[in-house]
């Protein structure tokens, strides 16, 4: 048995809203054991029909729509909530939670994707061995197709990687087997299987895919090695990349990978996928939509705007940065009404948990404690938050997990900053297709919210109308 008494004792008081169930892990297959929770998840959802629909579970004010939908309670999503203060949880379970409960990879310490997109998927927490048979499915899943192939290496190296990606995560639809099964009609109860089948093939593909973007942009002409079918999947990811020899590296991104996979429905990314697959377009599809969301600055393509900030940063102070020489940099910034990228956040009001998960993995290793790039890092932590409290704008002065998530990156020789919200990308797929498959196992709707035009928001005000 993987977990440890400790880890059983925190597992079994938590309860977030009341929404956790947990069984210990039996040996079922992924598909079993979803089988097994959705018709319980099935029936709470009939519950919440039946004598919830008319329940106000808060207001739309104007300023919720004309503000980008903050706060607005108007999505369900069941793989984890975002509190403002404490931040995220997985099926109720925090990251130090996950740290404790979830399997590593064979000698390694650190949370690995396979048993993080298990408790995504399932709300339960997968044994070693459930762990290591997803491991094995990815790896023999995990070969792209030669069309892909051809088609990524069409692309010319100067397409930005992140629409690289999105390229080819849309081209892998050619064979959906939502899609084949739609076309020939399938019943309503089989949406969920043809996903999940999508779903885990897309996400086995994704380091194949994403390291052969990196190697034609960055490494041209370099062979790109065979999927080891006894890695797991950012092991193979690593190695596809040509950091398999660094150990540090590879748990450095096992750790990103699973803890970002997640961040509830409402981000723009999962939102995307969301909204894309209430048209039953396929997992592929919808993702593909949901990266481009990603290469946004305000949401993924902040982890690379961070490390070019703080590089110039380090350029214009030189290596002994005071805190004093911070400060003037950060001012600097927002007096020419740029954002400080990595700080901030649509909900979060305190430091990101990810972020202090991110730390402490530094804080683990003396090499990475002596990087100049990660000194500064927590150095910048030490004062922005003050700067920002008395720019007085933002309502979050805290860092994110972007702040930290590139500059371990780049110390360890990953320095191809335009790549790095494509690892992010990786890691989102875990939480977008785990909503995919719920979404269709619970027969969720199309999206569909009302618009108003200006005048028509003044008058509904007005008038007081519900
Ligand atoms: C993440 C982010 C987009 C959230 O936006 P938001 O929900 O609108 O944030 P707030 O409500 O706190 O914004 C209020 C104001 O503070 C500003 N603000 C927010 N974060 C800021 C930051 N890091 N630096 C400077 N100003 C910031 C906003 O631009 C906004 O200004 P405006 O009124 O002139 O439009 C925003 O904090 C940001 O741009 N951060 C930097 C980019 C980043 O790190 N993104 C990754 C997110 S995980």
């Amino acid at each position: 048995m993987f977990l440890r008494t400790s880890a059983l004792k925190s597992l079994s008081s938590v309860s977030h809203f009341g929404i956790v169930s947990r069984r210990l892990a039996s040996n079922k297959s992924l598909k079993d054991t979803i089988e097994e929770v959705i018709p319980v998840k099935q029936a709470h959802l009939k519950k919440l029909k039946t004598e919830y629909s008319d329940a106000s579970i808060g207001d739309v004010k104007v300023g919720n729509v004309i503000g980008g939908m903050r706060g607005l309670r108007a999505m369900l999503w069941d793989s984890s909530v975002l509190d403002p203060e404490e931040g995220i949880r997985f099926h109720g379970l925090s990251i130090p939670d996950c740290q404790k409960a979830l399997p590593a990879a064979p000698g390694g310490k650190e949370i690995i994707a396979e048993s993080m997109l298990w408790l995504l998927l399932t709300g339960q927490v997968p044994s070693a061995e459930q762990t290591r048979e997803l491991s094995r499915e990815l790896a023999q899943k995990g070969t792209l197709p030669s069309h892909v192939e051809s088609l990524i290496d069409s692309l010319p190296r100067t397409l930005h990687p992140m629409t690289q990606l999105g390229i080819g995560v849309a081209a892998l639809n050619h064979d959906s087997s939502f899609q084949a099964a739609y076309e020939k009609g399938m019943k309503k109860s089989e949406y969920w299987t043809h996903t999940l089948e999508d779903s885990i093939n897309l996400v086995a593909r994704l380091p194949a895919l994403a390291a052969r973007i990196y190697r034609n942009v960055y490494k041209p002409g370099t062979p790109l090695p065979e999927i080891d079918p006894d890695l797991d999947l950012v092991g193979n990811y690593a190695r596809l990349l040509g950091y398999g020899d660094n150990q540090d590296l590879t748990e450095y991104l096992r750790l990103y990978i699973s803890i970002h996979g997640d961040h509830e429905g409402g981000n723009a990314s999962a939102h995307t996928a969301h909204l894309v697959g209430s048209t039953l377009s396929d997992p592929y599809l919808s993702y593909s939509a949901a990266l481009f969301a990603l290469a946004g600055p305000l949401h993924g393509l902040a982890n690379q705007e961070v490390l070019r900030w703080q590089l110039s940063m380090l350029k214009e102070v030189g290596e002994e940065v005071s805190h004093d020489a911070i400060r003037e940099y950060l001012w600097k910034t927002l007096k020419s009404g740029q954002v400080v990228p990595g700080y901030g956040h649509g909900v979060l009001r305190n430091p990101d948990p990810r972020f202090i998960a991110l730390q402490e993995f530094c804080e683990s290793k003396p090499e990475l404690l002596n990087s100049p790039i990660i000194q500064l890092v927590k150095k910048t932590y030490e004062v922005a938050p003050g700067v920002l409290k008395e720019h007085g704008k933002t309502k979050n002065p805290y860092p994110n997990v972007d702040a930290a998530s590139g500059c371990v990156l780049y110390h360890y020789g990953l320095t191809e900053f335009k790549y790095y919200t494509v690892i992010f990308g990786v890691s989102r797929a875990l939480g977008c297709i785990t909503q995919l498959v719920w979404a269709r196992a619970l027969g969720l709707p199309l999206e569909r919210p009302k618009s108003y035009s200006l005048e028509a928001i003044e008058q509904l005000a007005k008038s007081g109308s519900p």
